[in-house]
């Protein structure tokens, strides 16, 4: 069966430019593989969003002095323009505060109350009334009871790392203002109970083959560490209202507690994967077909989506455990034919480091998406985060390995084939392409070693195996400057003008094929290349039958440009660029 193709990033939080780090672990690869499904002809939904609310949200508007909603607004269209320039080809980039995710949200919460599945549980938190708001633990800081050190957060002390309590500081007092006038109060709460789908998850995470080993390790280890219930509503104004007057009762026939549930919102953590689908609802609802999201999502219709989730490792305990329980206990109440769809292949990545140490937004330590795109081209970052993708284990970026990449891969290896090429081509043969006849073995052999390498690189890709798709990529464009430097035009042209004009028109075709085979990682390079051959540029659509056929698309006649260029970094901007963003941590 043809499968359509839905795929998911983790949903970048609302605070900010995100760093390279968070580009190359989710939104990223999740692009490259849409435009890889979408070149394949596959039908193909690609969503994305911000994820809007918690405490940092609310802390970070308040220190710009905006309104909540201002605040979210502004920087989801800063996202949203970052991530189109760096080519990020969303089909939609929605919003957690959306309407939509706002009734999907509280309709799963309302079936899993209605199941059994939700309790109302009295809890102890800290509430400032210098902030005049309730503190996560983290915000409540204080003197560690086991080490004594004076920054200790209320959930962790980071100088001893003992796990604590809020309640356990020595002096608490408020992280956002300092303020000590704070209390313990009593709120109630929803909790969520994983404990009870502890065997149903591992029964259905042994059904997830697909799933990267990385994982399904994280996922084990949650499971063996036993689930606990866990806390879904919080003390905050922004965010999704409960709304339990609208809930019927439980499987015991109690009601909810309406009043003690008055002034809660959902968790952060909560509704953010709900956001997948709210963000597929305001997709559906922006092209006019308002019920388009459900074959997306729920049914007998998604017999045939193949869904595809990216995200960093820190995000895989929530959609291992946390996402599926929602959906799963929220499927024991739904009718039959609106079940809901679970994830097929979750693609979690490690970190990429910066000089070996985190990237830090809130140090503003690394690289970030917009001062990227300020210093460099976007395809450069494209194909170097690709290249270097730490799929497998941590990785680190420098501006020395940078640079060494993209000057060898793209500027030496496939710049300067197509630049040789084409200014051969203008040179001896003017501005179209020359005939050269018949191929002949040395274009089999050609043929014969890309077809190979072609199959591999398909095969990496639709594994999502990026490192390794890079590298035959990279070894694709080898063959070409193989190809040429073997055909030696340049000599051939003296005794033999059809040999060379030969050698030029199959190297002009492998600049096509280049292009179509490049698109999914460097899309821009891939839409200049098409260019330089004077092709439309959305014609890129993957080869179906051998690719000795893509060796004859372009016929003689055809009009080129004379040139392609692709500049290089010097080593004083690597230079400049160490110093501007710092090296190597102190
Ligand atoms: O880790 C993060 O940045 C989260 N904002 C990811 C959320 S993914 C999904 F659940 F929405
Ligand atoms: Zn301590």
């Amino acid at each position: 069966m043809t499968k359509r193709i839905l795929i998911t990033s983790a949903l970048p939080y609302i605070n900010g430019v995100k760093h390279l780090g968070n580009l190359t672990g989710s939104m990223l690869p999740a692009d490259v593989y849409a435009r890889y499904n979408r070149a394949r002809g596959r039908e193909t939904l690609f969503i994305c969003a911000t994820d809007e609310h918690g405490t940092p949200a609310e802390l970070a508007a308040l220190e710009e002095g905006l309104p909540i909603e201002e605040y979210c607004a502004k920087w989801w269209a800063i996202q949203k323009d970052l991530g189109e320039r760096f080519g990020l080809s969303w089909d939609y980039w929605g919003r957690s505060s959306s309407k939509q995710n706002h009734n999907l949200t509280q309709h799963f919460a309302k079936v899993l109350w209605e199941q059994g599945f939700l309790d109302i549980r009295s809890t102890r938190q800290v509430y400032s009334h210098a902030d005049k708001r309730f503190l996560p633990d983290r915000y409540v800081i204080g003197t560690c009871p086991h080490c004594g050190y004076d920054r200790a957060r209320g959930d962790q002390c980071e100088n001893c790392t003992r796990v604590l309590d809020p309640a356990d500081l020595i002096n608490p007092r408020s992280a956002v203002s300092g303020s000590t006038d704070i209390e313990l109060r009593d709120s109630k709460h929803l909790f969520l109970k994983q404990s009870l789908f502890a065997d149903e998850l591992r029964k259905w995470l042994g059904t997830r083959t697909e799933f990267s080993p990385l994982v399904t390790a994280i996922a084990l280890k949650w499971l063996d560490e036993g689930l606990q219930d866990r806390g879904i509503t919080r003390d905050l104004k922004w965010g999704v209202p409960v709304n339990a007057h609208e809930w019927g009762p439980n499987p015991q026939g109690e009601k909810p507690d309406v009043e003690g549930l008055k002034d809660k919102v959902f968790y952060v953590w909560f509704d953010a994967p709900i956001e997948y689908i709210g963000a597929t609802r305001e997709w559906a609802d922006s092209i006019g077909k308002p019920n388009e999201w459900e074959c997306w999502w729920r049914g007998g219709a998604v017999d045939d989506v193949r869904y595809v989730e990216f995200m960093g490792k820190d995000n895989v305990p929530f959609h291992t455990v946390g996402f599926p329980v929602t959906l799963l206990g929220a499927n024991k109440g739904e009718p039959k034919d609106k079940q809901w769809k679970l994830v097929d292949v979750i693609k979690g990545t490690n970190w990429l480091n910066y000089y070996g140490g985190k990237f830090s937004t809130s140090q503003k330590r690394g690289v970030f998406m917009d001062t990227a795109l300020e210093v460099l081209p976007p395809d450069l970052w494209r194909w170097y985060l690709v290249a270097n993708s730490p799929e497998s284990a941590d990785t680190s970026f420098t501006w020395q390995h940078f640079s060494e990449t993209v000057n060898k891969d793209l500027a030496d290896v496939l710049g300067n084939f197509a630049n040789r090429t084409l200014s051969f081509s203008a040179s001896k043969f003017g501005p179209t392409v020359p005939d050269g006849g018949t191929p002949g073995p040395r274009e089999t052999k050609l043929a014969d070693e890309l077809e190979r390498r072609f199959g591999l690189y398909s095969t990496y890709l639709e594994d999502i195996q990026y490192r390794k798709a890079a590298a035959e990529l990279r070894a694709i464009w080898v063959l070409g400057n193989e190809y040429l430097a073997e055909g030696a035009p340049w000599t051939a042209i003296r005794e033999d003008k059809a040999k060379a004009a030969l050698v030029i028109r199959t190297a002009v075709n492998l600049i096509r094929l280049f292009a179509v085979l490049s698109a999914p990682i460097i899309p821009n390079t891939a839409e200049a290349l098409m260019l330089a051959l004077k092709l439309d540029p959305k014609a890129i659509a993957w080869p179906k039958g051998r690719v000795a056929d893509e060796l004859n698309v372009i016929g003689a006649g055809a009009s080129l440009e004379a040139r392609f260029a692709f500049s290089k970094i010097t080593s004083e901007q690597v230079a400049g660029w160490e110093s501007r963003f710092g090296g190597a941590p102190n």
